[in-house]
């Protein structure tokens, strides 16, 4: 069964692999790998890269890789040592992602998509969502992208507004 999972240096050949692919469908990948991974890119092909990639990424719990971003849990949705997709948790909500970016954004990997991962690995980060203290989860998308939204859909997000191309939704994270 695929789960989420902390990010760790064993997923290293597949996170490369879904690089490439990710690559292949998008170059401006890291918009799917994550913002602000430009300079980690540079190294993650070796083992000391990788390990320095995935440290901070861990670390962001406390210390955000930007000094404007929130807090945040990172997380690997996984089957195996078969890096599928990512996911990550923004502690609270800035002006900007009040507005715009939400609680909650996801990636999964080209040639895994169209299997439910994206709609499973968000069911999954609702309850860890309860943990934070988020009642409820603001997760937005693009109005262009159907697959997102009717990922949001299927965990229950109650529409709340657009603005700009951004459709905004509120997922209750428990009973
Ligand atoms: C959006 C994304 C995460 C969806 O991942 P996924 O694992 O393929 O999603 P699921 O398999 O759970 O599919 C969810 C629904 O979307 C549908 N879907 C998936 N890809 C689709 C596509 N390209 N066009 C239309 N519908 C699509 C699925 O059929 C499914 O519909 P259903 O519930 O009616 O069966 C993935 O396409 C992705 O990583 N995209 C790039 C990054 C991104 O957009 N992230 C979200 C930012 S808000």
């Amino acid at each position: 069964m695929p789960q989420l999972t902390a990010p760790d240096v064993r997923f290293h050949a597949s996170f490369l692999d879904a690089v490439r692919e990710f690559t292949e469908a998008d170059p401006d990948a890291s918009a799917l790998i994550g913002e602000g991974t430009g300079p980690y890119a540079r190294t993650w092909g070796e083992p000391e890269g990788f390990t320095a990639f995935v440290d901070m990424l861990c670390a962001e719990t406390e210390r955000p890789r930007r000094p404007d971003w929130v807090p945040m849990t990172n997380l690997w949705y996984v089957q195996g040592d078969i890096f599928l997709g990512r996911l990550s948790i923004r502690h609270r909500l800035s002006p900007f992602l009040l507005e715009l970016g939400g609680h909650i954004g996801y990636a999964v990997r080209p040639s895994a998509r169209r299997q439910g991962h994206a709609t499973a690995m968000l069911r999954e980060a609702l309850p860890l969502c309860r943990q934070l203290g988020i009642e409820r989860a603001l997760v937005t998308c693009d109005s262009t992208n159907t697959a997102s939204r009717k990922v949001i859909e299927a965990n229950g997000g109650e529409f709340e507004d657009r603005r700009g191309v951004k459709l905004r939704y509120w997922i209750r994270t428990g009973n």
